[in-house]
């Protein structure tokens, strides 16, 4: 199967826009399993919760159920980040569409810099979806999580194949930890960022691209430039990653050893 991320420029409040332009990135994804940035529906740069509420789209909202239906029609398994809303409570998601199934929603847990001040803290804690007529197993965070390795960990302990990791990716560090993020778990990690940058005025954050997708040795299989839209895709083996040993003794899960962490 294949795997894929996409790598675009958001337009900043114009979720309409950004939904054609995703449907149509959708649409030349070659791929079973598509990854979109972070808020890749919205833009990211919000200063105010009154801007995010102005914006942010509730679960039965007529784009993601445009989105849906463009994700059921092509078959594939698509994970879009998005504003939600719930109530007076808002959240910085990824939505999962399930061409054969029900939607899942991951709520961003480490919310980064401003976002503190504008969305609340997710509460749906790391999860895998199982789909099985792929043979794949799919867990997802969202950008800054990646500076927490209890994240991958627990979507790895839960049985994940794969990473998605919609991002809107700020420092050029996450290079260095993203591909160990794969290798110390033994699972793909699928970074699809952003390009572009956003202001608030007095502030300009810059979006850096470099989308990738990580194997299981924690190797670069396939990536995008710093500056250009575009999808990055890669023929995977996802049960390749559920053997977690690594030469004939270690085995990285059967090594563990819980009792001498301190979580
Ligand atoms: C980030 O979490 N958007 C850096």
């Amino acid at each position: 199967m294949n795997l894929a991320v996409v790598q675009m420029h958001p337009a900043f409040g114009e979720v309409e826009i950004n939904l054609e332009r995703i449907c149509a990135l959708l649409d030349r994804a070659e791929a079973e399993v598509v990854v979109f940035p972070e808020l890749a529906l919205s833009g990211y740069f919000f200063t105010t919760r009154h801007q995010v509420e102005a914006i942010a789209l509730e679960r039965n909202s007529v784009i993601l159920n445009a989105l849906e239906n463009t994700a059921k029609r092509q078959e594939k398994v698509v994970v879009v980040g998005f504003p939600e809303r719930d109530g007076s409570r808002l959240f910085n998601s990824a939505v999962v569409f399930d061409p054969r199934g029900e939607r899942h929603y991951y709520r961003k847990t480490h919310l980064f810099y401003r976002e503190q001040f504008v969305f609340d803290e997710g509460d749906t804690g790391f999860f895998v979806l199982d789909f099985s007529w792929l043979d794949v197993r799919l867990g997802t965070m969202i950008c800054y999580d990646w500076r927490f390795p209890e994240a991958a960990r627990t979507l790895a302990l839960g049985g994940a194949d794969v990473i998605a990791c919609p991002s809107n990716l700020v420092t050029h560090v996450w290079r260095m930890a993203m591909p160990v993020r794969a290798l110390e778990n033994k699972v793909y990690v699928a970074v699809a960022n952003r390009i572009g940058s956003e202001s608030d005025g007095t502030e300009t954050l810059s979006f850096n691209g470099r989308s990738a997708i990580y194997n299981y040795n924690g190797m670069v299989i396939t990536e995008l430039p710093p500056d250009t839209e575009g999808i990055a895709t890669a023929p995977i083996e996802p049960t390749r990653t559920r053997n977690k040993s690594f030469n004939s003794i270690n085995d990285i899960f059967a090594d563990r050893r819980p009792w001498a962490y301190r979580l």
